[in-house]
Parts: C-alpha cells; sequence; structure tokens
C-alpha cells in the first residue's frame, strides 16, 4: 500500500448558492446555503486516504466546534491525524464559496489555526515524512513550512509533489528544486511563468519555463479540457471525461490526491495516474461540496 503525507489546510467550506457574482454595491439574494469539509490539504488527504493510500496529515486545527466537525470526519475516513494539532488562539480555517448556477465557484479564505503552523511541527513530523512514498503541499500553510517537508523528504528519497495553489507568483527557487512534480491548474501556471495557458502549444511553453526553474516534472490541470503533462523530453495529454459539472470544488484537490496513489516512484505511469485522478475528479464535480464528493476507489473503479 502507498504511503502519502499530506501537509496543509483545513477549512470549514461555507458554501453560498447564487445565480451570478454580485456587482459592486449590489444586493443579492442567495438561493442556498450549505457547510462542508474543505481545504485543500484536507481535501487531498481525504482524497488519497479514499484512493485506498495509507495516509497521514500535518496540519493545524482551532479548538472549536469546527474542529471538533472535521476531526470526526478524518477519523471516520481512516486518516492518521497524529500530527493534526490545536492552536488554542486561533479558530479553525473557513472558506466562502460563492457557487453559481453554472458550477463555478470563487473563493474568499479566512487562514486562521492553518497559518499557524511551524517548521517545529514540521520537525516533530519528521518520521512520518521519512518513511513516507510521497508528501504533497499546497499554499494554504506558511511557505518556510513547506520548504522544510520538502527538505525532509528529499533527505529520504520520498516523491515530492507541489499543488502551487492559491495561485501565487513569487515561489522560492529552493522551494521549486526541492519539488519532483508540479500541479498548477492554468491560472498557477501563468502566475508563476508569465505565460496564458490557452492551448498546446502554451501548455508546453510554461511547462518549459517550469523545467528552467528547476521541476522535472509538470502536470497542468485544465479543468474539463483534460490534463498535460510533460517530463522535458517527453509529453502528453489526457482528456478529460465528460460529465455534468454541479461544483468544481475540491476537483484539483481529488486528482491529486488519487494521482499519487497511482504513481510508481520512477513515474513510468504518469499517464495511467492521471487517466486515473481525472475519472475520480470527473465523479467530485457531480456534486456539490468539497469532502463529501471526492469518491471511494470502489466508485472509481467501476
Ligand atoms: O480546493 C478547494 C478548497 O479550496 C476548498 O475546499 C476551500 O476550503 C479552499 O481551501
Amino acid at each position: 500500500m502507498k504511503k502519502i503525507v499530506v501537509l496543509g489546510s483545513i477549512n470549514v467550506d461555507i458554501i453560498l448558492n447564487i445565480a451570478r457574482l454580485p456587482l459592486p454595491g449590489e444586493t443579492m439574494a442567495m438561493s442556498n446555503r450549505s457547510t462542508a469539509g474543505g481545504g485543500k490539504g484536507a481535501n487531498q488527504a481525504i482524497a488519497a486516504v479514499r484512493a485506498g493510500a495509507e495516509t497521514s496529515f500535518i496540519a493545524k486545527i482551532g479548538q472549536d466546534r469546527s474542529a471538533d466537525f472535521m476531526l470526526d470526519t478524518f477519523k471516520y475516513d481512516g486518516l492518521n491525524i497524529e500530527h493534526v494539532t490545536q492552536d488554542e488562539n486561533a479558530g479553525t480555517g473557513q472558506a466562502y464559496i460563492l457557487l453559481d448556477d453554472n458550477g463555478q465557484n470563487s473563493i474568499l479564505i479566512y487562514g486562521g489555526a492553518n497559518q499557524t503552523i511551524t517548521t517545529k511541527d514540521i520537525e516533530e513530523a519528521h518520521d512520518a515524512i521519512a518513511d513516507a512514498d510521497c508528501l504533497i503541499t499546497e499554499f494554504e500553510t506558511p511557505l518556510a513550512t513547506s520548504v522544510a517537508a520538502f527538505k525532509i523528504a528529499k533527505e529520504n528519497n520520498v516523491l515530492t509533489i507541489l499543488n502551487p495553489a492559491p495561485a501565487k507568483t513569487n515561489i522560492p527557487d529552493e522551494l521549486l528544486k526541492l519539488t519532483d512534480i508540479i500541479v498548477p491548474n492554468e491560472t498557477e501556471a501563468e502566475a508563476i511563468t508569465g505565460i496564458k495557458v490557452t492551448d498546446r502549444p502554451s501548455m508546453e511553453k510554461a511547462a518549459n519555463k517550469l523545467h528552467t526553474l528547476g521541476v522535472k516534472n509538470v502536470i497542468i490541470t485544465v479543468g474539463a479540457n483534460g490534463s498535460f503533462y510533460s517530463q522535458g523530453e517527453k509529453n502528453g495529454f489526457v482528456n478529460a471525461y465528460k460529465v455534468n459539472t454541479v461544483d468544481t470544488t475540491a476537483a484539483g484537490d481529488t486528482f491529486i490526491g488519487y494521482l499519487a496513489s497511482k504513481l510508481n516512484s520512477d513515474l513510468g505511469n504518469i499517464e495511467e495516474a492521471m487517466m486515473f485522478a481525472s475519472k475520480a475528479s470527473s465523479i467530485t464535480v457531480q456534486t456539490q461540496g468539497a469532502q463529501n464528493s471526492i469518491p471511494y476507489l470502489r466508485d472509481v473503479e467501476i
């Protein structure tokens, strides 16, 4: 069984259903509101554990009702939460998701406890990282913790996957050089490279720029169109499944968790792993909400 460690965020998502985004100064009624477990890190960890990987999560949560709700979900899914610690001052992270009638979302984040993880927390998880096959992180926790975790991973030959989300323009060179696979969407790829990703040539151009920044393997996800990979001399494209999209929240996180659970350490099966990840995220987008919509392996393998 694959051993995966995810360093990342935990948010409670407040989903506000609206016909369209309000204009400046406009007051609008929403058609519904609901709550779901979310946070990029937690979604990726849930995807990996539901894909069948032995998964440990490094994260920080508050000491509030939201924390109880999230910790119950993690225990139910069998996620190892030995390194999920509670901060007594900061609240559990929250995301306000504006979801329009076309399934497109805009997200506002309150970082809360996610921003209080320290490099000391990472040192405490040293053995879990060193013993893993793969470490995944993103940008909803402090950058210094990502660098510290990736350093431990590379000292121990652990595969590192960076999801550069939410989009950032200045990623430290050090982090990129410690990254085995970077998985941006088209917006994140543009933020890092300055290249607008619209078609296959622009995907190749952006990937080449990422290679020159020190990342050997690049996977750019382009939503309903599919995903592109580049390993320098070799590249390819995997089409997405055509489905009825209700909500794209956590689609990218599902892709990453499932990808990591399937990838061989030599990345020899990258296309197969991307197809598998793409099938899983095509299921996620058919239901509203983040963690509640992430499929179990039995639903992906049929
Ligand atoms: O990637 C989706 C996630 O981004 C949501 O669950 C929300 O919490 C934000 O972190």
